[in-house]
């Protein structure tokens, strides 16, 4: 199997074994889908396996940010990876994905992040569970008696692409949030342009939704605002559908402020998908992301990352001052062991004592890592 980049005229290639790995893709589906994929050939993102002219696997390494305490490190989404049904568990997959990892790092990317349809194939390659992709079901009537004042909105369209990345990326910022991913321009001019969706652009805030469950709900796809003002009014729109839709399903973190917001609140249905996260670049990973202010603290690590082996290593974690940075050093009798794995669940915000019962932290006590790392991850967008 030889690995390259898919050329822009070549992205129908990928359409049978997608087909094949995630449902038919019926002509006016690919249309759409196939926009997206030339996208990432264009960016020389998409890639895959070819056995001389068969496309035997694919994969493409999405150009992301994800904010962390609210700054946006530079990530890779990882996305569509398929083998063909006739070539699966001869370690083709394994293959894929060790190629593509070089290629995060190759394309300077710190961090990568993927949904897994398995989890085995991952890990193996230093990937781990980090945060989950949650939809909480609403009362679309509780959503209405939402107080809230009349803010400017407006009906957002392609156009606006630029607009909306610029006030999502602020409303992760000031809420120092972890998790969100931040698309480039190009890719949300695809959003704003799909059908059937509506979407709200306020000063601050912004909403997408559309119609679920043959037009008896709705579906919040996103909904962010950075003042309580905007909250309340983009919540209120989507509050006015009570009359003829019943229920809301929102994709929102599960510390999200509108969850605070209605009079009532008692049983809640909430869905989770897991999503994993790889640390491709340790030291740069380290720099990009923001900490809790007023966390402190000095730490000697051992790194042992067999795939990605210029993070493996005697380092010092330093954080002060909400920065962070990772520093080669001597080995010390005192230093916290991890593979790539705990490294990338720690760095997500999972305990240090989950991580140790896990198996995936050894060493010395390590318990200030909690708090400098804390987080609660969540996504917003499924890729
Ligand atoms: C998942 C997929 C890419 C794996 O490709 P593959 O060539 O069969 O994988 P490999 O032979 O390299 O196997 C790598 C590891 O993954 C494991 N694995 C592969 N398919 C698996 C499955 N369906 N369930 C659980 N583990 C699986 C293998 O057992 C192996 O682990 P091991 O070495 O510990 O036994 C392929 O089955 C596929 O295209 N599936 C449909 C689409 C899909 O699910 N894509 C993943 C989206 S995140």
């Amino acid at each position: 199997m030889e690995i390259r980049a898919v050329a822009p005229g070549e992205v129908d290639a990928v359409r049978d074994i997608r087909a094949r790995a995630f449902g038919p893709l019926p002509d006016e589906v690919w249309a759409r889908r196939s926009r997206l994929v030339r996208q990432a050939a264009e960016a020389g993102r998409q890639f895959a396996g070819f056995d001389g002219r068969a496309v035997v696997a694919t994969g493409a390494l999405l150009d992301m940010a994800q904010w962390w305490n609210g700054r946006a490190v530079s990530t890779a989404g990882v996305s569509a990876i398929t083998v063909a049904p006739e070539e699966r568990g001869r370690g083709l997959g394994r293959r894929l994905m060790t190629d593509l990892l070089e290629r995060c790092a190759g394309l300077g990317h710190p961090l990568a992040m993927l949904y897994p349809a398995t989890t085995r194939l991952y890990r193996s390659l230093g990937w781990e569970h980090a945060g989950g992709w949650h939809h909480v079901d609403l009362s679309t009537e509780a959503l209405r008696t939402i107080a809230a004042e009349r803010v400017p909105v407006r009906r957002a369209g392609p156009g606006d692409a630029a607009e909306v990345a610029a006030v999502i990326g602020r409303a992760h910022r000031t809420a120092r949030d972890c998790g969100p991913v931040g698309w480039p321009e190009a890719r949300w001019r695809e959003h704003l342009d799909a059908p059937d969706v509506y979407h709200y652009l306020a000063e601050d805030g912004f909403l997408s939704y559309r119609w679920a469950e043959g037009n008896a709900g709705l579906e919040v796809l996103r909904l962010v605002a950075s003042s309580e003002r905007t909250l309340r009014a983009l919540w209120a729109i989507v509050g006015s559908g009570s009359s003829t839709a019943e229920s809301v399903r929102a994709c929102v973190s599960p510390a999200d402020p509108v969850l605070w917001l209605p009079r009532e609140r008692e049983h809640e249905v909430v869905h989770r998908s897991q999503w994993m996260l790889r640390v491709v670049d340790a030291p740069a990973a380290i720099a990009a992301r923001g900490y809790p202010a007023g966390v402190a603290a000095g730490v000697p690590l051992e790194i042992d990352d067999p795939e990605r082996p210029a993070n493996s290593g005697h380092w010092r974690l330093e954080v002060a001052d909400g920065e962070g940075r990772l520093e080669r050093s001597t080995a010390a009798a005192d230093a916290v062991r991890l593979g790539p794995r705990g490294l990338s669940a720690l760095y997500a915000g999972i305990p240090v004592t989950t991580l140790r019962r896990a198996g995936l932290l050894q060493g010395a006590d390590a318990e200030a890592l909690t708090a400098v790392f804390a987080a609660t991850p969540f996504s917003l967008d499924y890729f």
